[in-house]
């Protein structure tokens, strides 16, 4: 194996599944000879995030605000809405190419061990957008709680149609207050969620895991696999996007995913899961030099290219974010 490293010329057409509208997801007029590499922001006192569901009227009015906003920029300035929801399209559906001939050939961030590390960064990014658009330096990304009783159902902030948080594409049979069914199966038909076969999912596919390939997956090879803490991922998606659509759009489909408020919430869950095994449960990450020197590129709150690498994130405190220490109610909940 070799690490990923992404080339923005490489960059072409993404493989949509049938029946997705065909769109173009790369970055606009990227500027290839104008990439920078990461620095670590300055240390400030850190963006707190905190559970949806409990988020203060002023939190909340932040949030919408801030996601309005991003939705007001121009289609093309790649802070704006539609790019941001783009950069999952383009990671997932094999828009970035490999150099050499190498297998797979083109870059995925799914099934394999880079499933954690790009979304923190993915994250990372657009919540510094988000903070900077209101101006608000510790604005923080609210997480989907839906590892406690309280927050397993959509947030109602995401529930409001008139609010920059609603999107359509949803399943109408999960809105609150249908509980998520963190063992749902679309293939066998509809099931109302249960709290503690949901505690029970989460320890089983965190907690009770002990090495870093069962919890992340396994390297980027034709043989790759996802891990346990993306496969608890991705009920979330089926179970909110549209069973009407498709592909289950938005949240169902990695190319619309983004196009969902809620898909970023849901990912600050899986964020802080990956944190929890770590400082709870003696969770450990890959030491290997190929994971720690892959790389993507995003772009900046000030709209700059720059080019990250596994190795700076694993470590969220020096990223300037932290979360609410809220109960962990799954803690023992053997199934
Ligand atoms: Cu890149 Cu939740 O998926």
């Amino acid at each position: 194996a070799n690490p990923v490293v992404t080339d923005p010329k490489s960059c072409g057409l993404p493989n949509l599944p049938a029946g997705a509208q065909p769109i173009p997801c790369c970055p606009p007029h990227i500027d290839s000879d104008n990439i920078t590499d990461f620095v670590f922001p300055p240390k400030l006192p850190p963006r707190v995030r905190k559970p949806a569901h409990l988020l203060t009227p002023q939190e909340a009015a932040d949030y919408k605000e801030a996601i309005r906003l991003m939705r007001a920029l121009p289609e093309d300035d790649p802070r704006s809405f539609t790019q941001q929801a783009k950069i999952h399209c383009a990671y997932c559906h094999d828009s970035y190419v490999l150099p050499g001939s190498t297998a797979p050939p083109q870059v995925k961030v799914h099934f394999n061990w880079l499933f954690a590390p790009f979304h923190r960064w993915y994250l990372y990014f657009y919540e510094r957008i988000l903070g900077s658009l209101i101006n608000k330096p510790d604005f923080a990304l609210p997480f989907w709680n839906w590892d406690h009783p309280d927050g397993m159902y959509i947030p109602d902030i995401f529930n409001d149609r008139r609010s920059s948080l609603y999107d359509a594409k949803r399943n109408a049979n999960h809105l609150p207050p249908v509980l998520i069914d963190l063992n749902w199966n679309k293939r066998v038909g509809d099931t109302s969620g249960d709290v503690d076969a949901n505690l029970s999912k989460v320890y089983t596919n965190i907690a009770a895991v002990k090495a870093p390939d069962s919890f992340f997956g396994k390297s980027f090879t034709p043989a790759a696999a996802m891990g346990t803490l993306e496969g608890l991922h991705n009920t979330g998606h089926s179970w909110t996007g549209d069973p009407t659509d498709p592909n289950g759009e938005d949240m169902g489909s990695f190319y619309s995913a983004g196009r969902d408020p809620i898909f970023y919430c849901h990912h600050s869950n899986v964020d802080r899961l990956w944190k929890i095994w770590k400082d709870k449960f003696e969770g450990e990450d890959f030491t290997d030099d190929d994971y720690l020197n892959t790389s993507f590129l995003f772009y900046n709150e000030n709209s700059e290219l720059i080019r990250v690498k596994v190795k700076d994130c694993l470590d969220s405190s020096p990223l300037g974010y932290t979360y609410a220490d809220v109960p962990i109610p799954w803690e023992n909940a053997v199934p």
